[in-house]
């Protein structure tokens, strides 16, 4: 009931209709709100984060970015949030960085429409600053449920931001890559973000074990 209420909302918020609801249903709806993509299909989740307004990022975006990809890949990879170019163009790693990491999932044998590609945000932070706890936390399930949805066998985590909220930790990327995690039930490894290893390239062959890595957990799922 509470879900159904919050799916006509938000279709009425994109249709760019006002909804005015009792006290009661209102507070139904925050209490939804808090958990905003409990169990909405594809094209519901894509609709309620085309609509979403829970942080302010929604005032500053000029698109949200939802993530690209195959539905039901066996790779998840996740990054930490849209820059300039893809806030431009709605989706995720196009710029440099995205370059770099389409070179990287081709070494291990992937591409960019084979696997799925998230961030821990879905709006732009302008100036491109780090994602606050709030913000994070506001888009949080939204990601939860492209992880029910997708069911990879593999994520990968590409840089700071993204490892230190999925795996709730405050380690560098240095103490939490080259081993695997667990993040409920799926394999996850942490890797540098392609944004770093443009400016540390001396780093990239860490990268590459991480892959390999991840390439071999992925493997063992399958097996
Ligand atoms: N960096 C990210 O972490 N995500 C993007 O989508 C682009 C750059």
């Amino acid at each position: 009931m509470v879900h159904l209420e919050q799916k006509r909302r938000a279709y009425l918020q994109a249709m760019g209709i006002d909804v005015w609801l009792s006290r009661d249903a209102e507070q139904r709806v925050a209490e939804a709100d808090a958990e905003p993509a409990l169990d909405l299909d594809w094209p519901e989740l894509r609709q309620c984060v085309a609509s979403c307004t829970r942080c302010e990022l929604s005032a500053s975006r000029t698109n949200t970015v939802f993530g690209v990809g195959n539905q039901q890949a066996d790779w998840l990879i996740i990054g930490e949030a849209p820059g300039a170019e893809e806030d431009r163009r709605g989706e995720p790693f196009v710029g440099r960085a995205g370059q770099l990491l389409d070179q990287m999932l081709l070494a291990i044998g992937q591409s960019r429409e084979s696997v799925f590609i998230a961030n821990i945000l879905k709006c732009r932070p302008p100036h491109n600053r780090d994602p606050k706890p709030t913000e994070a936390a506001a888009c949080r399930g939204y990601l939860e449920r492209q992880i029910e949805l997708v069911q990879p066998k593999i994520i990968l985590a590409v840089g700071k931001i993204a490892a230190q909220n999925l795996l709730d930790s405050g380690d560098p990327v240095g103490r939490m890559r080259g081993r695997p995690h667990d993040l409920g039930g799926i394999p996850l490894v942490v890797t540098y973000h392609p944004a770093y290893l443009l400016r540390s390239p001396s780093q990239k062959h860490k990268s590459w074990s991480d892959l390999c890595l991840a390439k071999r957990l992925a493997d063992e799922v399958s097996a």
